[in-house]
């Protein structure tokens, strides 16, 4: 099976979904910023502070090719990684794009306590959050194979629903 990235905005639930395709359907996953954080010994917030925005981008970059090679995994993307065109080659290489989404409500109930996410320093708001996801959202839409909303669903029915959609796309290429 081809890999599956997941992107989407901060708080969409990436992670938690990854996750639960690990435990429950046995899918070996990668988390893109946990394996960032492991090579640079650092905390995403300080790569941010200490070496800049743009460094922690081309990291992400270098990651998504050196996994093109992979097979069989559910990369985690961060909610930026879909942002530059050759990352989004670099998923479609060997993948299919799942883009999950919630609302700035939800999105904000969910990261609301949480401080490793530099962009969101300062601007933990409603207001903030449609923005940057507006202006986001073509470029999250322009490169999903597949679009799962995550508002008011148990984590394993969003899995399901992935799995579900990338079979029907399986089926249609047939
Ligand atoms: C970012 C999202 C974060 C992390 C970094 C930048 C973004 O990942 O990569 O803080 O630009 O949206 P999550 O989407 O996992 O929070």
């Amino acid at each position: 099976m081809k890999n599956i990235a997941l992107i989407g905005f901060m708080g969409t639930g990436k992670s938690t979904v990854a996750n639960c395709l690990n435990s429950k359907f046995s899918m070996e996953i990668i988390e893109m910023d946990k394996l960032i954080e492991e090579r640079e010994d650092m905390k995403i917030s300080e790569i941010f502070r200490e070496k800049g925005e743009e460094y922690f981008r081309g990291l992400e970059t270098q990651l998504l090719i050196e996994l093109q090679s992979k097979e069989n995994v559910v990369i985690s993307c961060g909610g930026g990684a879909a942002m530059r065109a050759c990352n989004v080659e670099a998923m479609k290489k060997n993948g299919r794009i799942v883009l999950l989404t919630a609302t700035p409500e939800t999105i904000l109930s969910r990261v609301k306590d949480n401080t490793d996410r530099p962009l969101l320093r300062g601007n933990m708001n409603i207001s903030y959050i449609r923005q940057l996801m507006d202006e986001r959202r073509p470029k999250y839409e322009a490169a999903a194979d597949v679009i799962v909303s995550t508002d008011d669903k148990t984590v394993l029915q969003i899995c399901e629903e992935i799995l579900e959609k990338i079979l029907e796309m399986d089926e249609q290429n047939v």
